[in-house]
């Protein structure tokens, strides 16, 4: 794969470089130091649920190797590093006591952050949910989101303003459809009304965190994460354009209106009327949900295409379905079993993922315009490849380079075109659990070798640190 896009484009001065990892992919340690049991250790467990098994119980080792991992940061000149906090870490049970060992292990990693001059920007929600909190109807219960916020107010009085910037959660997409109607994703549920319901909790949630939060530190820089799709109609007929839309309000308007509106879309309301009567939904919940917003992040990786299914739905059969999820029986979309996902031209990642670096700089256009008062960082972007350690010691990642070298040049048109963009962070600083996917597919600009755990930074890592230290896009 080689680039058609120039290099030397440079960035605003102020402009914020890092890179995202998230706790149930990169810890490990998870029976250790109080740490209770979630919804990932459960379903990682569950035979068949992952690829080869695969478990976050070492993962990266991260846990005991935050000290060299911080150095590798140093090194690579980072401003910013986005991690989650393992709210089972912190408070066991989801509920009730909190675990003071817990709470020690980040409030050392963000001291030891800032002593190395990076900015900690922290997720409280990266889908490792405590186990009991499931036990108890997960994120479909609106306790859930009660617990949530108990939780938040905690972390944000223990951490307090050594945090740069906090994010409730991490692609509640992914907690809802993937967790709750495909099930490909813990908890592994299968209804779509119940993700619905866990779509609003998680909206509620980030209302009722997000103020808990600044009661506590009424200057905090507050943000969500959001795996906003870019969809496309596969032609003009009423019926794709149609699916397109029906598409976009359950993977997008479903969180920006209420987050960033404070309501619901009618249109989502009716067309998923056969599912649910979204009784779940009290009055003045919708106003609940939107908390003035610091920064929106913005997670991108590729392109959709959909259009009208002319036949019945085709249960998935655990491969990667074109919509880029791994397929299931049940479809990840409540009440749109109608809209099949085409598959598109390559390049693909090991994912197989199209890469389309134009439909990040469509995103952030179409996000600016609609709100233009809301800053905006992309929080995830990066590449899955088989990357293996050559026989001269190093990981020649030449297409994560060319990945990474288009989609921050097309940051930069929408920059150009005046959209806010605050900040970028690579997905992923290292190799690490990809969920069902387990540890074939490596994300990380450092290679990490799951035999001895021994970190080595890719070619990707140093072209990398070239752009941070320059502000502008190497060769
Ligand atoms: C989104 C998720 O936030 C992250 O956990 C995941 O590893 C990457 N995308 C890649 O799939």
């Amino acid at each position: 794969m080689t680039s058609s896009r120039a290099s030397g484009r440079t960035f605003p001065a102020d402009f914020l470089w890092g890179s995202a990892t998230a706790s149930y992919q990169i810890e490990g340690a998870v029976t250790e130091d109080g740490r209770g049991p979630s919804i990932w250790d459960t379903f990682s467990g569950t035979p068949g649920k992952t690829l080869n098994g695969d478990t976050g119980a070492v993962a990266a080792d991260h846990y005991h190797r935050v000290d060299e991992d911080v150095a590798l940061m140093k090194d690579l000149g980072l401003h910013a590093y986005r991690f989650s906090i393992a709210w089972p870490r912190v408070q066991p049970t989801g509920s009730g006591a909190f675990n003071p060992k817990g709470l020690d292990f980040y409030s050392r990693l963000v001291d030891q952050l800032r002593g190395a001059d990076i900015a900690p920007v922290v997720t409280l929600y990266h889908w490792d949910l405590p186990q009991p909190l499931e036990d108890a109807g997960g994120w479909p219960n609106r306790d859930t989101a009660y617990r949530f916020a108990d939780y938040a107010r905690k972390v944000a009085e223990v951490l307090g303003d050594r945090v740069e910037i906090w994010t409730t959660f991490n692609e509640p997409w992914c907690s809802a459809y993937l967790g709750y109607a495909s099930g490909v994703h813990a908890p592994g549920r299968n209804s779509h009304a119940d993700s619905l319901a866990a779509a609003h909790h998680l909206n509620l949630a980030h209302g009722l965190g997000g103020r808990a939060i600044r009661e506590v530190l009424p200057d905090a820089k507050l943000s969500i994460t959001l795996n906003l799709h870019v969809t496309r109609a596969a032609s003009t007929a009423p019926e794709d354009v149609d699916a397109k839309r029906r598409i976009d309000n359950l993977a997008n308007e479903i969180f920006l209106q209420p987050v960033l509106e404070g309501r619901y879309p009618e249109e989502l309301l009716a067309d998923t009327a056969s599912v649910t009567d979204w009784s779940f939904v009290h009055d003045g919940d919708a106003e609940l949900c939107q908390v003035p917003l610091s920064v929106l992040g913005i997670n991108y990786y590729s392109t959709g295409l959909v259009k009208k299914r002319e036949g019945e739905y085709v249960p998935g059969d655990g491969t990667p379905g074109p919509d880029g999820h791994k397929s299931s029986p049940v479809s990840a979309w409540p009440a749109a079993d109608d809209v099949e996902w085409l598959p598109q031209p390559g390049p693909y990642t090991a994912m197989g993922w199209n890469i389309e670096p134009e439909g990040l700089t469509e995103l952030l256009v179409d996000v600016h315009t609609r709100y233009p008062e809301v800053p905006l960082a992309v929080t995830e972007n990066g590449a899955a490849f088989y990357d293996t350690v050559a026989e001269d010691g190093r990981v020649h990642d030449v297409d994560r380079v060319t990945y990474l070298h288009d989609h921050i040049d097309a940051v930069g048109d929408a920059i150009d075109k005046g959209v806010d963009v605050r900040g970028y962070f690579v997905w992923s600083l290292m190799d690490n659990f990809e969920w069902a996917y387990g540890y074939d597919r490596r994300f990380g600009i450092v290679h990490v070798d799951y035999d001895t755990l021994v970190r080595t930074r890719k070619d990707s890592s140093y072209w990398y640190a070239e752009l941070v230290r320059t502000n502008t896009i190497p060769t």
